[in-house]
């Protein structure tokens, strides 16, 4: 175990907390909302010490951290487990938790507990469902129990055999009418926001000018409320060719990669640790030692 001490984590006074409301206010006037994933406090204590509006708890991190081959697998206490550490690291950004899959299709009683347990238990603030028009009426339950609840449409991962496989959606004129019901049907319901995922830039232009609510996008082009991403995505922690829309703006895996390297180099060759790294016995106590031992050589003679 470590003994380096954890430098404790402070509300920056300086900057306002986002909140549902405050949302509302970017759409109004206009200014971008930022949101990333986050799974763990000190990635999350880096994006919101960086100013980002939104951390999701996404169910990504089936892929990113657990390294299942999607989303399905992933549980309720998995998730909570990392909503838990994520609202350690997190003051100002407004939090948000990915309801997983099967936590929220069978019965509405149990999904609002399920909700409930998000924001009594991991401390979100937020909960995320995925789907339209279908969704409309838990939405309501769920907000009716006092929590916000954020939409998701387009490319929604928890369908991913029914889509059979991740494409983007919204590509003829039907499909374009659907996505226009389910964000139309989901802004009646009242979420606090609304996820655009995998759509022509076209078809969430439209729907970002005819929602009150804020989207916010991801492969959803520029005309979105707000911009997310997957944290792993943009610093290369993803094991694989991005898709189209990720930018990547730092390379994590050469940095930790060459970090580990240089670690296993230094044990090797006797370079770590240093005569600096290591701890010294106090002057007394190594004097008092080097008696004991002149001591016990003294009489093995
Ligand atoms: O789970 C997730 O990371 C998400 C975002 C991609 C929106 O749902």
């Amino acid at each position: 175990m470590s003994i380096t001490p954890i430098g404790r984590r402070l509300p920056d006074d300086s900057r306002q907390k986002v909140t549902t409301a405050s949302l509302r206010e970017h759409k109004l006037h206009h200014e971008p909302i930022t949101c990333l994933t986050a799974y763990d406090y000190a990635t999350a204590r880096l994006v919101d010490e960086s100013a980002i509006d939104m951390v999701l708890v996404g169910d990504s991190l089936a892929q990113t951290m657990l390294g299942y081959d999607n989303t399905l697998s992933v549980t309720m206490d998995e998730m909570l487990h990392h909503v838990k550490a994520v609202r350690r690291g997190v003051k100002n950004a407004l939090l948000l938790a990915d309801m997983p899959y099967g936590s929220y299709q069978a019965d509405p009683t149990d999904a609002v507990r399920n909700a409930t347990r998000f924001i009594k238990e991991g401390g979100a603030e937020v909960v995320k469902i995925e789907g339209g028009e279908k969704r409309t009426d838990l939405i309501r339950r769920i907000i009716d129990a006092e929590i916000p609840v954020a939409g998701h449409i387009g490319l929604t991962p928890q369908s991913v055999n029914v889509m059979g496989g991740y494409k983007v959606q919204g590509k003829d004129l039907g499909a374009v009418e659907q996505l226009m019901r389910d964000a139309l049907a989901l802004d009646r319901a009242g979420v606090a926001c609304l996820f655009l995922e995998g759509i022509p830039r076209e078809v969430a232009a439209m729907i970002t000018s005819e929602v009150a609510t804020p989207t916010i996008g991801i492969g959803a082009g520029p005309e979105c409320d707000g911009q997310v991403l997957v944290f792993h995505d943009i610093v290369n922690l993803t094991f694989g060719a991005p898709a189209k829309f990720v930018r990547r703006y730092a390379d994590a895996a050469a940095l930790i990669t060459e970090a580990v390297q240089s670690f296993q180099a230094d044990v090797k060759s006797h370079h770590y640790p240093s005569d600096e790294e290591s701890y010294h016995l106090p002057r007394e106590t190594k004097a008092a030692l080097e008696t004991v031992l002149d001591r016990k050589r003294a009489m093995r003679r």
